[in-house]
């Protein structure tokens, strides 16, 4: 196990696993979790090349290590890093963190689907419930929270995606878990929808969804599950069409990381502190 000379005595020994990685914010926050509920743990960064991926998970959890979180672009490939997978890392098909039990297996869980459904609900007070809402892009992002979106028995989800294909398909594979459908852009009806959530790569560089205007309307609350530095282009954008309220994804990366300490830990942290010191500069 490592030592973390900020702590006496042995810490159990955590990190992210990314390519790149260097850019993420996990340290910090799992950092300031550490500190603020008295667990001893070190947590670093893990950049790990695709050819080495396998062996240097196995390499880590063999040396004692106790729990990852995975992020682009392993979120696929760490599934195969688990011998049991949660139900909802099932219906993402990804895993965001591995966790070592007692008995030396490893369950992998996905946090991203509820890190979002926490921020909507309890930081935001956003109901979902009866509602309409509109999931944009049809990725990884947006498989990741689907079933948890749907638990929360929305009136209707619609996926939209530039390539309707792919919208189509993954309506298609969670039409079990409530009322959901899959279509291109052009062909998204029924107006101004109660929720508008950015689930598209999009922002990375700097595009907006070619959406149709009017799934925006004064009581939409727009959700981009991309962050940065300001607001992104789909919170300015959505802003300028008048929407009720529009925010980035902060929220999100703090409470999927608390899910997952909580996994790893048995305790889960305050997330305000951590999303005050994100957003504070
Ligand atoms: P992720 O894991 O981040 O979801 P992904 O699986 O590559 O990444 O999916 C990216 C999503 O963003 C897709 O829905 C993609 O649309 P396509 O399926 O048509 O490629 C969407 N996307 C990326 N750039 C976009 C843009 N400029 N406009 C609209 N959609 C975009």
């Amino acid at each position: 196990m490592a030592q973390n000379p900020g702590m006496s005595g042995t810490v159990d020994s955590y990190g992210v696993v990314g390519h790149p990685v260097a850019h993420s914010l996990s340290p910090f926050i799992h950092a300031m979790f550490a500190r603020q509920t008295g667990q001893a743990m070190s947590y670093r960064l893990f950049d790990f090349p695709p050819e080495a991926l396998q062996e240097s998970v196995a390499a880590f959890f063999a040396r004692g290590g106790r729990g990852l979180n995975i992020t682009l672009p392993y979120k696929v490939a760490a599934v195969a890093h688990a011998n049991e997978l949660t139900k909802r890392a099932q219906h993402a098909g990804a895993v965001n963190t591995l966790a070592m039990r007692k008995d030396g297996t490893i369950l992998g869980d996905n946090t991203d689907g509820v890190g979002l459904t926490q921020d909507l609900c309890s930081n935001r007070h956003v109901v979902v419930t009866h509602r309409r809402v509109l999931v944009i892009g049809a990725g990884g992002a947006a498989r990741g929270v689907l079933a948890p979106l749907l638990g929360l028995e929305p009136q209707i989800v619609v996926i939209a995606n530039r390539t309707a294909d792919r919208a189509k398909a993954l309506a298609a594979a969670f039409a079990r878990l409530g009322a959901v459908e899959g279509v291109g852009f052009r062909y998204i009806a029924g107006g101004a929808f109660d929720l508008v959530i950015n689930a598209t790569s999009a922002s990375l560089t700097g595009e907006i969804p070619d959406v149709p205007v009017g799934v925006v309307g004064p009581d939409t609350f727009c959700y981009d599950m991309a962050y940065g530095k300001g607001d992104t282009p789909f919170v300015r954008w959505c802003l300028e069409l008048g929407c009720r309220a529009a925010v980035p994804g902060w929220g999100m990366l703090v409470e999927q990381a608390a899910e997952s300490f909580r996994l790893w830990r048995g305790v889960r942290p305050l997330t305000g502190p951590v999303l005050s010191a994100l957003t504070a500069s």
